[in-house]
């Protein structure tokens, strides 16, 4: 196979081995269908409020990336039966649960195009909801009843609060190293897309090895995209991304892109950099991104979230040929290529 994603160069697609993003969701028309159905049926509670907001979410067009990575490796391993399905839904609404607490710790007001739920409804709103979010994930996944999903799932939820505390922890702190970083979206972020793509496997009764050579692959994947998403928070397009640019900056967030300039900026630039991560300032975005642009610390974090998918790509090694593979190779692609 002639592959695709070479952490020294530039992505090169060879078509042949690849299907496109529109063609990834093609593939699981169906189920995703039966996936946002389940949400919305799930999502409802005789407390209105509930039902308001979980329905302004979920319908604002989130990527639904997790379900589509569940529902691909489920069907690359010839999984048969309707458990996929809510699975999916589980983990879309744990990923949903935890964009809610995000945006109040974050303090953002810009999701998927829309205000923020924090901006329209307040923060104990958006922290409640989150909440409920989660607890209705518990009790959707306890019905497929397996101690496996149970445990993986379990072992999930505990690791990204684990991350969201540890990143709080380097919030402020200009002396946080790419090796904390990296902990930190791994836990935050990784894991959720290594149990999604680990699932799949588990319901497709695959041998052991497959099982954590796919949740490898969901973890590497993981750790490009949220790579990405913080070189995106530098230089995205607002409109394409849905959401603002220099969040993490405006919050201190000590994020690859900065790191990696502190270490290759002069005296000047670095104590600029470094009182801008102390004071957590927006004011300063312009200059700090022309040190980001003149350090290449935005290329160094995409290098780093190609070869990320390129340890993505090599995980799937012992998953048999089929379209639902290919499209497991163009989901790792599109997490380093992706604008939005
Ligand atoms: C946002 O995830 C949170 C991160 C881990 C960066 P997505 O970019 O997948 O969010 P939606 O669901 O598509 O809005
Ligand atoms: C990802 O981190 C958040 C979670 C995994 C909960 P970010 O804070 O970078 O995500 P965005 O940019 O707000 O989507
Ligand atoms: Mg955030
Ligand atoms: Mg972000």
């Amino acid at each position: 196979m002639t592959i695709a994603i070479s952490p020294q160069s530039n992505l090169t697609l060879d078509k042949s081995e690849t299907i496109s993003f529109t063609g990834i969701r093609k593939l699981v028309e169906a189920e995703s269908k039966a996936v946002d159905q389940l949400i919305l049926r799930e999502l409802s509670s005789d407390v209105v409020l509930i039902n308001q907001i979980g329905r302004y979410i979920v319908n604002s067009g989130g990527k639904r990336l997790r379900p589509a990575l569940l529902l691909l490796v489920a069907k690359a391993l010839s999984y048969v039966g309707q458990q996929h399905i809510t699975l999916a839904a589980v983990i879309e609404f744990i990923h949903t649960a935890t964009l809610l607490h995000d945006d109040v710790v974050d303090e953002s007001s810009l999701r998927r195009g829309r205000h923020t739920v924090n901006t329209v409804w307040g923060n104990a709103a958006s922290v409640l909801v989150g909440d409920y979010l989660y607890s209705r994930s518990f009790e959707m996944m306890v019905s497929v009843r397996n101690v496996r999903v149970m445990e993986i799932l379990a072992a999930t939820t505990t690791a990204i609060a684990e991350g969201e505390v540890l990143q709080l922890l380097n919030r402020n702190n200009p002396t946080t190293t790419e090796q904390r970083y990296l902990e930190v979206i791994s836990r935050k972020t990784a894991i959720l897309f290594s149990a999604a793509s680990q699932l799949g496997a588990v319901l497709a009764r695959a041998p052991h090895e497959t099982e954590q050579a796919l949740s490898q692959f969901g973890l590497h994947l993981g750790m490009a995209f949220q790579l990405i998403d913080d070189a995106l928070d530098y230089k995205a397009d607002p409109e394409k991304l849905g959401k603002n640019l220099g969040d993490d900056l405006a919050e201190g967030k000590p994020t690859l892109p900065l790191i990696y300039a502190l270490g290759q900026s002069d005296e000047r630039q670095a104590t600029l950099l470094r009182a801008a991560i102390e004071s957590g300032n927006r004011d300063a975005f312009r200059d700090v991104y022309a040190i980001v642009e003149s350090t290449n610390a935005i290329a160094y974090t995409e290098r780093r979230a190609r070869e990320e998918a390129h340890r993505a790509y090599e995980s799937l090694e012992q998953v048999p040929s089929s379209v639902y593979k290919e499209a497991l190779t163009t989901l790792a692609l599109f997490s380093v290529e992706r604008n939005h």
